[in-house]
C-alpha cells in the first residue's frame, strides 16, 4: 500500500494519502528556530533548544496523533462549512475532499481542493530570520464569487518543557497575550526577555489570544467555537494559555487568488514584531526568502550527485539522505515526534559520527560541533556521553540564564563532568576518525594546532587531544588484551563494565590506522611508530581472542564467559563483529570472507540485518539491558539499522558490490514506498529500527529520522559502494558495484575543485580498477588534487588492473 510518491525533480516527497498510520514528519529551519511538522501540519516550533526555548505546544504521544499544529482553516461564509488546508484537525471526508502534502528541502507544503476552493500553506523559516513564515494561497474555482473566511491557528507553548509538562502551578499564571498593531504577542512576565510574537500581512477582522475562547469548552482543534460562528471574540488574557489566531473576511471572485502571509517569530512586538511584519508583508521578500532556502540546499547537494542505474540510490543518495544526515548534525537527538526535547544536548558518540557524513557539505556547522565536543572532553581522554555544549557559553545566548518559575538549583559546567562509570568506550574514539576526515576534506591541516580546554581542567591541541582518546582505549583492556566494555560500547544496551568489546578493540584499530595517516602527513615520526605498535598489539589481541570458528565473538562478560559464540543459546551471532572486523582490517581475508558468510546466512532478512539472533528471553545483568528488552525490538534482536552500512562497507572491502547492494537494499526505505502497510514509518527517511523477526510486528519501522543511520549509509554508498574516497594524496576512486551496473557517473566537487567522473563496467565485474584517465591523461594511485576553480573530467573503466 503506498501514501505518495518521491518527486526528484522538486525535491519533494509528496503525499497523496493523508490517512497514514504514523506521523510522516520534515523539519523547517536550518540554524537558530526548528520546526518539527506532520503531514498534517501538526508539530511544534522552539528557538536553539526545545527544552528551554518552546515556541508552540506539542500534546506528544497524545490521541490524535499529531495535536496541536500550524493550521489554516477556511470557512465558507455563505454556508457555514469549515476545513483545513491540512487534512487534519477537521479531517474532511477523503471521498470528498482532495488533500497533498509535499514535504520538500527545509519546507513542507499543503494543499486541498474542496468545495472548488484550492487552496496552499506552505511553511518555511527562512535561512537568515528566525522567523517562520506561513505564505498562503486561495483562489475561487467556481463560477460565482465566494465569500470565505481564513483563520489561523496556533498553540504558544510555556518556555521550558519542565513548566509545560508538569508543575503548572506557576506557568499556568505567568504567561499572558495581547494584540495591538495587527500583531498577537505572547510575553512570559516572569522572564521579561522571553516574548513570541504572531503577524500577518493586512489586518485582521478579528483574532484570538486566548486558546479557550477560539476552541471553546469541550471542544477540540476539529471544532473550534469561532470558526463555527465565522469570528473570533478579539480575547487577551495576562495567564492561562495562549493561541494566535487571526481572523480575515475574503470575498474571491470567479478563478481569482489571493495570497496572505503569516509570521511566528521570536522577539517582542516592537523589537522584533513589527520589523519582521514589515519586512515580509512584501511579497517580494518572502519570495527572495524562499529562494534562498532553495539555494541553500542547492549548494549543498551539489557537491556531490550521483547518477546510477538504480532511481532509490539516486535518490537517497542526492536529496533525501543527505538531507537527514544535515537535519542529524544541526539538531542532533533533540526533536521529532519521539524525541520531543526533555533530553537535549549532544550525545558524544551520536554527533561525533554524525559529523562524518557531512563533512563535505556543511564544513562550517561540523567543525563548530567538532570544538563543541572537544569541550566535553576530560584529560584521561574519555568524552562525557551527553551533554549540552551551552553550558559551556553561560550567558552568550541567555538560554542557561532561564530562571524557572520553581526554583531548581543551577548547574555549573563542573557539575556535569562523569567518573569512568559512565564512560561509554566508544564515544571518543568516533571523534578521532571524524576530525581527520573532515581535515581531508578541508585541506586544514592547521586545524590539529587548534588549542581546546579540556572539561576538567588544562588544554590541548586537537592532536593532542586524539592521542589521550587512543591511548585511554589502549589502557582500559580487559584480561584478554581486548578494550572493556565499560558502561556501554555503540550498543548502550550492552552493558559489560569490565568485561571486554570486541567493537570497541575493532574500532581502536579503525581509529589508530586512520590516525596514522596524519600523523605521518605531519611528520610526526615518533607517534607514527608508536601508535602502528599499538594498532598491531590489538589486531593480535583481537585475532587470537575473538575468532570463535565461523565468526567472531561480540566480547566476555567481566566473569570471562564468551557472548555471540557458537555455543550460545541465544545472542549467538552479533553483526558488528563482523562487520567491524572487516572494516577495521583486523580480520585475515579468510575469516573476513567466513565471518561476513555467515551474517547473510544467519542475520539476513528481506527488511535488512538483524543486529543479533537469536533474541534474547531471559534477562542477564552481565550481558546487560540487552536481554531486558523484547525479542526483535531496539537492540535485542531487531533490524537495528544503524549498523547496517557497517555490513554494507564490510562486503565493499571484500569486493562483493552484489552482496553490499542486497543489503542496500533490503532496508533502503524508497524500496517500501508501496509497502506501508508493513513499514508504517516514512519512506524518505531510516528509522532507529525496524521490528525483528522474533515479534508480530515484523518488518515495522519505529522512530525515524534522528539515527546515525543516515550518516553512515551515505558513507557506504558515496566511498565504499561508488567507492570515491578523499585522501591526503587525492581522490580515491575505488567502486564496489552490483556486476550488471554497466556504467555510473558522480559529479563530486572537493576543495574548490569540480571532478565529473565516469565509470565503466565493460566486463560487469564487482570490483577492481583497470585504468583511470584525468582530463586525458593516465593516473595511476588517488586522482592528484587539482587546482580551485578547476572542472576535470575522470574516465574510470572498471576490469582486472591491466588485463
Ligand atoms: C541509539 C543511540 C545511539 C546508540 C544506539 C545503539 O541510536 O542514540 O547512541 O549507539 O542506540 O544502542
Amino acid at each position: 500500500m503506498r501514501y505518495g510518491y518521491f518527486d526528484d525533480d522538486n525535491k519533494e516527497y509528496v503525499i497523496e494519502r493523508p490517512d497514514i498510520p504514523a506521523s510522516w514528519i520534515n523539519y523547517l529551519g536550518v540554524k537558530n528556530l526548528c520546526t518539527v511538522i506532520s503531514h498534517n501540519a501538526g508539530g511544534y516550533t522552539f528557538y536553539k533548544s526545545p527544552e528551554h526555548h518552546r515556541i508552540t505546544r506539542f500534546r506528544q504521544n497524545a490521541v490524535p496523533l499529531d495535536r496541536p499544529g500550524h493550521y489554516i482553516y477556511l470557512r465558507d461564509d455563505e454556508t457555514g462549512e469549515y476545513w483545513t488546508i491540512s487534512w487534519q484537525p477537521v479531517g474532511k471526508d477523503l471521498a470528498k475532499a482532495k488533500y497533498i502534502c509535499r514535504h520538500g528541502l527545509s519546507y513542507s507544503k499543503f494543499q486541498c481542493n474542496y468545495r472548488k476552493i484550492e487552496a496552499e500553506q506552505l511553511l518555511f523559516i527562512p535561512v537568515n530570520d528566525d522567523v517562520e513564515l506561513w505564505d498562503i494561497k486561495i483562489k475561487n474555482k467556481s463560477k460565482k464569487n465566494r465569500k470565505l473566511s481564513i483563520f489561523t491557528y496556533l498553540e504558544f507553548s510555556f518556555h521550558h518543557i519542565e513548566i509545560d509538562n508538569q508543575n503548572l502551578q506557576m506557568s499556568l499564571y505567568a504567561s499572558g497575550s495581547s494584540f495591538d498593531n495587527g500583531i498577537i504577542e505572547c510575553d512570559f512576565f516572569y522572564e521579561p526577555w522571553t516574548y513570541h510574537f504572531f503577524a500577518s500581512n493586512f489586518d485582521p477582522d478579528s483574532y484570538d489570544c486566548v486558546r479557550d475562547d477560539f476552541l471553546g469548552n469541550y471542544r477540540t482543534e476539529t471544532n473550534p467555537i469561532a470558526v463555527e460562528n465565522g469570528n473570533c471574540s478579539d480575547s487577551s488574557r495576562l495567564g492561562g494559555n495562549q493561541c494566535a489566531s487571526l481572523h480575515k473576511k475574503l470575498i474571491l471572485k470567479p478563478g481569482e487568488e489571493t495570497r496572505l502571509i503569516f509570521m511566528l517569530g521570536v522577539g517582542s512586538r516592537n523589537e522584533k514584531g513589527r520589523d519582521v511584519k514589515k519586512k515580509y508583508s512584501d511579497l517580494k521578500n518572502v519570495d527572495k526568502a524562499f529562494e534562498e532556502l532553495k539555494q541553500y540546499w542547492e549548494r549543498k547537494l551539489s557537491v556531490l550527485q550521483v547518477k546510477t542505474p538504480h532511481r532509490g540510490f539516486n535518490t537517497m543518495i542526492n536529496i533525501w539522505t543527505l538531507y537527514q544526515a544535515e537535519i542529524c548534525v544541526i539538531w542532533s537527538r533533540f526533536a521529532s515526534f519521539i524525541e520531543v526535547g526533555g533530553r537535549v544536548g549532544l550525545g558524544f558518540r551520536d554527533t561525533s559520527q554524525d559529523i562524518m557524513g557531512v563533512v563535505h557539505s556543511n564544513p562550517e556547522k561540523t567543525k563548530q560541533r567538532i570544538i563543541q565536543l572537544l569541550r566535553g572532553h576530560t584529560s584521561s581522554g574519555y568524552g562525557l556521553h551527553l551533554f549540552d555544549p551551552y553550558i559551556f557559553e553561560q550567558n552568550k545566548n541567555g538560554l542557561l540564564d532561564v530562571k524557572l518559575p520553581t526554583v531548581v538549583p543551577q548547574k555549573k559546567s563542573s557539575d556535569i563532568i562523569h567518573g569512568i562509570e559512565d564512560v561509554c568506550s566508544d564515544d571518543a574514539l568516533w571523534l578521532v576518525v571524524s576530525i581527520c576526515e573532515w581535515i581531508v576534506e578541508n585541506g586544514d591541516l592547521d586545524f590539529f594546532n587548534y588549542v581546546v580546554p579540556y572539561v576538567d581542567g588544562g588544554e590541548g591541541t586537537i592532536y593532542e587531544h586524539l592521542t589521550k582518546i587512543l591511548d585511554f582505549s589502549a589502557k582500559y583492556v580487559g584480561k584478554n588484551g581486548v578494550c572493556q566494555g565499560l558502561r556501554a560500547d555503540w550498543n548502550d544496551c550492552l552493558n559489560l563494565g569490565g568485561g571486554e568489546s570486541a567493537m570497541v578493540s575493532f574500532m581502536h584499530h579503525w581509529a589508530l590506522n586512520v590516525f596514522v595517516d596524519s600523523a605521518k602527513k605531519l611528520g610526526e615520526d615518533g607517534d607514527v611508530k608508536k601508535y602502528s605498535q599499538v594498532a598491531a598489539k590489538v589486531k593480535e589481541a583481537c585475532e587470537r581472542e575473538l575468532w570463535d570458528g565461523g565468526w567472531y565473538i561480540r566480547g566476555f562478560t567481566k566473569k570471562g564467559i564468551k557472548i555471540g559464540t557458537k555455543e550460545s543459546e541465544e545472542g549467538r551471532i552479533f553483526l558488528n563483529s563482523q562487520s567491524w572486523a572487516v572494516y577495521s582490517e583486523v580480520a585475515s581475508n579468510e575469516r573476513a570472507v567466513k565471518c561476513m558468510d555467515n551474517v547473510d546466512k544467519f542475520l539476513f532478512s528481506q527488511y535488512g540485518l538483524h543486529i543479533a539472533l537469536p533474541a534474547y528471553s531471559k534477562p542477564d545483568d552481565d550481558i546487560g539491558y540487552i536481554t531486558r528488552v523484547y525479542k526483535g525490538i531496539k537492540e535485542n534482536g531487531s533490524i537495528f539499522c544503524h549498523p547496517n552500512p557497517w555490513a554494507v562497507i564490510a562486503e565493499c572491502k571484500l569486493g562483493r558490490g552484489n552482496r553490499a547492494m542486497k543489503f542496500y537494499d533490503a532496508i533502503l526505505p524508497y524500496n517500501q514506498n508501496d509497502l506501508i502497510e508493513v513499514r508504517e514509518a516514512e519512506p524518505y527517511s531510516y528509522c532507529q529500527f525496524v521490528v525483528g523477526k522474533d515479534h508480530k510486528d515484523y518488518g515495522k519501522a519505529k522512530h525515524s529520522w534522528l539515527t546515525g543511520t543516515a550518516g553512515w549509509f551515505y558513507t557506504a554508498a558515496t566511498k565504499y559502494i561508488l567507492g570515491i574516497r578523499p585522501t591526503y594524496d587525492g581522490l580515491i576512486i575505488d567502486p564496489c558495484i552490483p556486476s550488471d551496473w554497466e556504467e555510473f557517473e558522480v559529479q563530486r566537487k572537493w576543495r574548490g575543485a569540480t571532478y565529473n567522473i565516469r565509470v565503466k563496467n565493460p566486463r560487469g565485474v564487482e570490483k577492481g580498477v583497470k585504468c583511470i584517465s584525468l582530463n586525458g591523461a593516465d593516473v595511476h594511485g588517488p586522482v592528484p588534487i587539482q587546482p580551485e576553480s578547476s572542472v576535470n573530467e575522470v574516465e574510470v573503466i572498471l576490469g582486472k588492473a591491466n588485463s
